[in-house]
């Protein structure tokens, strides 16, 4: 299989995508798994030397909300067996269920070099138990015990199916943002991820400015992305970057988690706000021999990539080292 794959051009960028393809370079870029055991959703984060994972709920021990693996070489990752990184849920959070059904962590690092965590987990102020919300923690330390911020959550829009995969991400002139996927599919009309069957409910992406604090809101909501009929049912797991060049990169996952068609998509625009263009699959079952990749995070250095696929009865953490060049992302 050749290094580099070109999947993700539209026909309008075809030129643009075969001028570049020349100039990347031919290399086996995508490891893994390198976590083994259930290890869904993985976010990235590097604190001086080292790799830090934080992932969903294991479904081998639903008493760990969120995991954490360590790496120093992006290469080897050791999980932190038996440590969580956010042991005690907040009071809007129904533990009554799968204990929160903890899903989709992301770390980042403030100014001041303390920590937010942004999680999804299920909340009992929409009374059924069901629907999940976004909620904030914060640590001095990288690996927690992460503490809930206040007694709501960060974001819950009950109305539209709540609120999942929330992703920070601070931009060169240090302004802060937060991606997330109102989960519309949560209140979908069955089939796929309950979201096959029309009408279609709208999982939008949206991208919330935050301060310095990660937490406190600057503005309302931009949507950035929905579902429209190329990506199957669903888009959800957004992740953000910005390359030196100014071109932003809104890495999400379309189709549902459960299905071969999960895939790491992604789309480009030259501010945070958009308006951004849709460019396919980077990873999609077949790629590199993958299964169901998807829930992808990409570090800030805009190199290095955590994404989950399926590998046996659970979903294993790999790694990818990516590329880009204007339009074109590479894997
Ligand atoms: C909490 O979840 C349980 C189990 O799904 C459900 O029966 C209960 O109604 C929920 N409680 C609230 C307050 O939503």
């Amino acid at each position: 299989m050749l290094g580099f794959i070109i999947t993700a051009a539209s026909l309008s960028s075809l030129s643009l995508l075969f001028s570049h393809a020349s100039a990347i370079p031919v290399k086996r870029a995508v490891s893994g798994p390198v976590v083994i055991a259930d290890f869904p959703d993985p976010s990235i984060i590097k604190i001086q030397d080292t790799w830090y994972a934080f992932a969903t709920q294991p479904n081998f021990n639903g008493n760990i909300h969120i995991q954490i693996a360590s790496s120093k070489d992006f290469s080897a990752w050791t999980v932190m067996s038996g440590a969580d990184a956010l042991p005690n849920m907040p009071s809007w959070v129904n533990t009554t269920s799968g204990n929160g059904l903890t899903w989709a962590p992301d770390v980042t690092q403030r100014d001041d070099g303390s920590f937010v965590m942004y999680y999804s987990a299920v909340t009992n102020t929409a009374g059924e138990g069901r629907l999940h919300c976004v909620g904030a923690a914060t640590a001095s330390s990288v690996t927690g015990p992460y503490a809930a911020v206040g007694n709501g959550p960060f974001v819950c829009p009950t109305d539209q199916g709540g609120a999942i995969d929330a992703s920070g991400f601070r931009d060169q002139d240090r302004t802060r943002y937060v991606v997330y996927k109102v989960d519309g599919n949560a209140i979908g009309h069955g089939g796929s991820c309950n979201n096959g069957v029309a009408p279609i409910v709208p999982t939008p992406i949206m991208l919330q400015q935050v301060a310095e604090d990660g937490i406190t809101k600057v503005g309302g909501p931009t949507q950035l992305l929905t579902n429209d009929a190329s990506d199957g049912p669903v888009v959800e797991a957004p992740s953000m970057m910005r390359s030196p060049d100014g071109t932003y990169y809104l890495f999400f996952s379309s189709n549902c988690y459960a299905t071969p068609d999960y895939d790491v998509a992604y789309a480009t625009a030259f501010a945070p706000t958009g308006p951004f263009t849709k460019y396919g699959p980077l990873l999609k079952t077949g790629t590199y021999n993958l299964n169901g990749p998807g829930g992808a995070d990409v570090d800030q250095d805009g190199k290095h990539m955590l994404f989950h696929a399926n590998y046996g009865s659970g979903r294993a953490m790999y790694t990818a080292e990516i590329a880009v060049s204007g339009n074109l992302v590479t894997a």
